[in-house]
């Protein structure tokens, strides 16, 4: 599924983040950068070990929730692999909607900062982080459509589901907002 936002598009793809073949991946990473489960550990098995000791040498601090940081991607088919880290939902109460959305809005900055037209997101915080699949589709499409409709760029960003469940749950979110 493919929803032009004038210059840019998004487009929803079914599948493993880890083969897609974009300038950029980004990771779902947590605070400390210390590698995990989910896409984090697919990423880092995929990219090889280059990848953690680029990270801990850049960012020994780590990165603060609704923020995101850059390396390069190791064996990955990518130039970069953008860590972000998303919100651990609580509820809702807890400005988890605006830390996704602002996790989402640095990775953008840093595709345009670092030159990529195209990107690649998981659905950041759905998985351990617990986030509900249908408000987390509808809140990370929305963020990053009013970041192409105001800066015009990346050219592709490409949002890659793992299951069947978390694709319709974007399709839908995406369906909506193209009306
Ligand atoms: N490709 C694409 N999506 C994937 C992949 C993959 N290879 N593996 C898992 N997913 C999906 C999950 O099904 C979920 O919908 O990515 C989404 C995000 O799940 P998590 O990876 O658990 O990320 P998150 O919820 O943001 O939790 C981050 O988990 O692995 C740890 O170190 C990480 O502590 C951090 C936390």
């Amino acid at each position: 599924m493919l929803v032009q936002f004038g210059h840019s598009r998004i487009e929803l793809a079914q599948g493993d983040i880890t083969s897609q073949q974009v300038d950029a991946i980004v990771n779902a990473a947590n605070s400390r950068l210390a590698g995990g489960g989910g896409v984090d550990g697919a990423i880092h098995r995929a990219a090889g070990p280059t990848l953690m000791d680029e990270t801990r040498t850049k960012y020994p601090e780590g990165c603060s929730t609704g923020s995101a940081v850059a390396t390069s991607a190791g064996r990955l088919r990518a130039k970069f692999v953008f860590h972000a880290v998303g919100p651990i939902w609580r509820g809702g109460v807890a400005g988890e909607a605006e830390l996704l959305s602002s996790a989402y809005r640095r990775c953008l900055e840093l595709a345009v900062e670092n030159a990529c037209p195209s990107i690649a997101f998981p659905a950041i915080s759905t998985g351990v982080y617990g986030y509900p699949m249908d408000l987390a589709a509808e809140r990370s499409l929305s963020a990053v459509r009013a970041f192409l409709l105001e800066h015009q760029q990346p050219e592709l960003v490409r949002f890659v589901l793992f299951d069947g469940g978390s694709f319709g749950a974007f399709a839908r979110a995406l369906e909506a907002m193209a009306e």
